[in-house]
């Protein structure tokens, strides 16, 4: 016989884990609502292109984990690695500039990457994602901020770690650029293979480099904070002002540059203390450039994303408890052929009148329908026998405190409404 196992990298999220993925959603919808973001579902795959000219074909994200295939028509598609490419690609195809300005949007779904899985590392993770389009105030890129803080605040995060850079236009990056090289080049021999490679391709990755021996070329190297043109440095300055005005910390971090191509002046992540390697529980930045760049009008943007699997990763890192899922109100025990067939009808019109009935099946013994309604969680037992039946009665027993009443059928309904809401 064959015997399958899910793919390298994927999460199955079993019944016992939902309390977590619900709470962490429907908080996470709820802060998106109140602050004016309206949802909008983008398609899981896209044509290859969005993405390689949208994140960047000299990205890590590009170059070495899409999931890309052609199709039985030719076409070469990709499972979507991020959300931000396709969002601004449905903006602008749907006509949402020509909408009043900004547009604040959120999503929700599953990502793809093909990446070394570790933990907090998949191949398929869950983002939630916001953006808000049309608008370069800093109090946009203060706002998205905030919100993140406030989702991590309001599920009980502690000990978390804002980094914050602002990593300049396309006016006065490739000044830096170009120092940074030069830079570098004065020491090719002390960096790693990948730094020299990068250097090349994508020059400001080097910053992100891990391996120890050029953690003190780093430190040394030139910030890119000292490079800004005026606009992104009075950009930068007003967005850190809001950030001290409202008392929320954070750190500059000169070495923050994000592994994305489209990111111009504020980038950020926050790390949370606890889980491993893989640190960021969310990250973002403001992408001016990216509506152009993919054809449509030049838009500013900023947004984030946050990885739900490290959230939940967190909270039970943090011992953060969530509440439990609704259990059924009542289960249905039934005792001969007649109290079956009268439990089967009964089961349906409780479930119309609006409550949440777990029906026996098969025949068994009280006491054994009876440790279902215990395992199942159920408020009620309602208890059907030939001598009930025959006089027009339930009877119901309390699973709390074992406390058994008899019920007139008729009635039924609205005694449990009663009870349990
Ligand atoms: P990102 O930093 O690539 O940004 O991903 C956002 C978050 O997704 C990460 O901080 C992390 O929590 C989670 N994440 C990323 N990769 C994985 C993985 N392999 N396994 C588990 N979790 C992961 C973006 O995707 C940008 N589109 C964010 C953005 C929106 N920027 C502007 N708007």
């Amino acid at each position: 016989m064959a015997h399958f196992q899910r793919p390298t990298g994927v999460l199955d999220i079993l019944p016992e884990e939902q309390p977590y993925w619900e709470h962490v959603q429907a908080h996470a919808v709820h802060l998106a609502r109140r602050a004016g973001f309206e949802r909008l579902d983008v398609p899981i795959f896209e044509t290859t292109g969005l993405f390689a000219r949208g994140i960047g074909a000299s990205t890590d994200v590009v170059e070495k984990e899409m999931y890309t295939f052609t199709d039985k028509g030719g076409d070469s598609l990709t499972l979507r690695p991020e959300f931000t490419a396709g969002v601004v690609r449905a903006y602008i195809e749907n006509g949402l500039h020509v909408r009043p300005q900004p547009v604040k949007l959120y999503s929700i779904g599953p990502v793809f990457r093909y990446e070394r899985p570790q933990a907090g590392r998949y191949r398929q993770h869950t983002q939630f994602n916001m953006e808000i389009l049309g608008e370069s105030d800093p109090a946009a890129d203060l706002e998205i901020m905030l919100l993140i803080a406030d989702l991590y605040a309001g599920l009980g995060f502690r000990d978390l770690a804002f980094q914050l850079n602002s990593t300049g236009c396309p006016l006065c990056r490739p000044g830096y650029t170009e120092r940074l090289k030069e830079y570098y080049q004065s020491r090719l021999d002390e960096v790693c293979d990948d730094c020299r490679r990068r250097l090349g391709q994508n020059p400001l990755r080097v910053l992100d480099c891990k391996a120890e021996g050029c953690q003190p070329i780093i430190e040394a190297a030139p910030r890119i904070g000292d490079y800004l043109c005026a606009e992104c440095a009075e950009h930068f300055g007003r967005l850190r002002e809001y950030l001290d005005l409202l008392g929320r910390p954070y750190t500059l971090n000169h070495r923050l540059v994000r592994g994305l191509d489209y990111y111009t002046k504020t980038v950020f992540e926050v790390w949370a203390a606890g889980i491993g390697a893989q640190a960021a529980v969310c990250g973002g930045g403001r992408y001016d450039g990216l509506a152009e760049l993919l054809g449509g009008p030049p838009t500013p943007g900023v947004g984030v994303a946050a990885g739900l699997e490290r959230i939940i990763m967190v909270m039970k890192a943090q011992g953060v408890s969530v509440p439990d899922l609704p259990a059924p109100s009542v289960l249905l025990a039934h005792l001969g052929a007649q109290a079956r067939r009268e439990a089967v009808r009964l089961a349906d019109a409780l479930r119309r009148a609006g409550l949440a009935v777990w029906l026996a099946f098969g025949e068994r013994g009280l006491k054994s329908q009876l440790r279902e309604a215990d395992r199942r969680g159920a408020r009620f037992a309602v208890i059907l026998g030939e001598d009930e039946l025959a006089r027009g009665v339930a009877a119901v027993r309390d699973m709390q405190d074992g406390a058994q009443v008899e019920v007139v059928l008729e009635t039924l309904a609205a005694w449990l409404q009663e009870r349990v809401g």
